[in-house]
């Protein structure tokens, strides 16, 4: 993103010619800033053994997930439906890891099938996976009783949350895996999303391996993702040079114990994707309350609902005129709801200066290349936005824009 000529550009291109060609509201990533991001994670990464799961939950768009694979990226699901999506784009099922929550039969079946290795994250599931196929290898996710994450809706390891195997039932967990021949060939933690607070992902990151070095079949140790970008510029970007040697000189020393080699996984989601993408879109009203003004926009947390569901911040340009003069105002979507707001902070309604605007001005949401369109919806029965890529002035559509058809198309009636 840059402003040139007094307009805000995304890959050389103005956003109003963008939302000129393909409508507004409209998703536009950069798909350089996604590949430079991927490759600065994988060589902060000194260890030889080393592979990253893009967690395709945050962004699953197949001309995405295709970027990473050419760069020799894994995927990281959650769903079979993403196992799907990313076997689509391409991807071997050697190269899938399904991490998949309360996974059913079918689910189990369906990966079995494929080769796809299976990452389980509870002592009953692991009952029931060995009774199913016992004598096979699989993974499984632990908890470290150590969380984080930007809200308490993304933290996932400690007490309160629902994943993974707790680190004090290890014992249980080596009983079901000898009672079932199993063996324990990955150990897997994912501890949240958005996190910033570095010494704590190493901590957690400490345990996992101790952990793992209680296991002589581990030959694959998976230290999660939910490395977090700065949404407001109060924050700090990642320093991922330091946190790539500290996670090297970790993981080295543990590896210099074992006898077989092990593949150290990592699994960023947010990280590659988040600040590549944009959403545009336009002002169509603006009215004064008593209390705010509002810029009325035609997009909503049907689109973007980070806003709405965690008070998360995100940046608002106006693309088509960047450099007038700042006014203080709220922003709003176009749904049947109060809290449709893009400026909700976590404890209500914030406002915010940006530069003054008329109806039909073009707003910039960025960071939305993360949890975006991943987790949009059709509520009002609206249809959701197109995607494009947007490089060096030149721009491709990779999905289309839904249509009112899209909306009744599984109905029957
Ligand atoms: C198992 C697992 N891995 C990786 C991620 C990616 O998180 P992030 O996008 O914050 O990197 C998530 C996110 O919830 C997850 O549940």
């Amino acid at each position: 993103m840059e402003i040139i000529n007094h307009k805000v550009s995304l890959g050389n291109i103005s956003s109003e010619s963008l939302v000129g060609k393909y409508g507004s509201p409209l998703f536009v990533y950069e798909p350089e800033q996604i590949i430079s991001r991927y490759q600065k994670f994988k060589n902060a990464i000194k260890y030889p053994h080393t592979q990253i799961y893009y967690a395709c939950k945050a962004n699953s768009n197949i001309s995405i997930m295709k970027l990473l694979k050419k760069e020799g990226c894994y995927i990281d699901a959650v769903s079979t439906g993403e196992i799907y999506t990313a076997l689509k784009a391409g991807f071997s099922s050697f190269n899938i890891l399904y991490t998949g929550d309360n996974i059913t039969d079918d689910e189990m079946f369906y990966c079995v099938d494929k080769n796809i290795r299976i990452n389980i994250g509870s002592l009953s599931l692991l009952e029931r996976y060995g009774n199913r196929f016992r004598g096979t290898d699989v993974t499984v996710r632990i908890n470290p009783n150590i969380g984080s994450g930007h809200h308490s809706h993304c933290i996932t390891g400690g007490p309160e949350s629902k994943f993974g195997i707790y680190i004090h039932d290890i014992d249980e967990l080596k009983k079901i895996a000898s009672n079932y021949r199993l063996r324990i060939r990955g150990i897997h933690s994912h501890i949240g999303s958005g996190i910033l607070d570095i010494p704590l992902y190493l901590e957690a990151m400490g345990i996992i391996l101790d952990c793992a070095s209680q296991f002589e079949e581990v030959n694959f140790v998976d230290i999660g993702g939910g490395l977090g970008v700065p949404y407001h510029h109060k924050e700090e970007p990642i320093d991922i040079e330091i946190l790539g040697e500290n996670i090297t000189k970790k993981f080295q020393n543990f590896a210099d114990k074992r006898d077989e080699k092990i593949t150290l996984a990592l699994e960023p989601g947010r990280f590659l994707v988040a600040e590549a993408g944009f959403l545009l879109t336009k002002v169509v009203s603006i009215k004064k309350t008593p209390k705010y003004k509002f810029l009325g926009v035609d997009s909503g947390f049907n689109h973007l609902p980070r806003p709405f569901i965690y008070g998360s911040y995100h940046r608002i340009l106006n693309a088509s005129r960047p450099e007038a003069e700042p006014e203080e105002i709220v922003v709003s979507g176009n749904i049947c709801e109060s809290g449709d707001i893009f400026t909700q902070g976590k404890e209500g309604i914030e406002t915010r200066y940006i530069p003054k605007a008329r109806e039909g001005d073009i707003l910039c949401i960025c960071n939305a290349g993360a949890y975006g369109y991943s987790m949009s919806s059709n509520y009002n029965n609206r249809p959701r936005p197109a995607e494009v890529f947007a490089e060096n002035g030149k721009d491709k559509l990779i999905r289309k824009r839904e249509t009112f058809e899209d909306l009744i198309s599984n109905q029957v009636y």
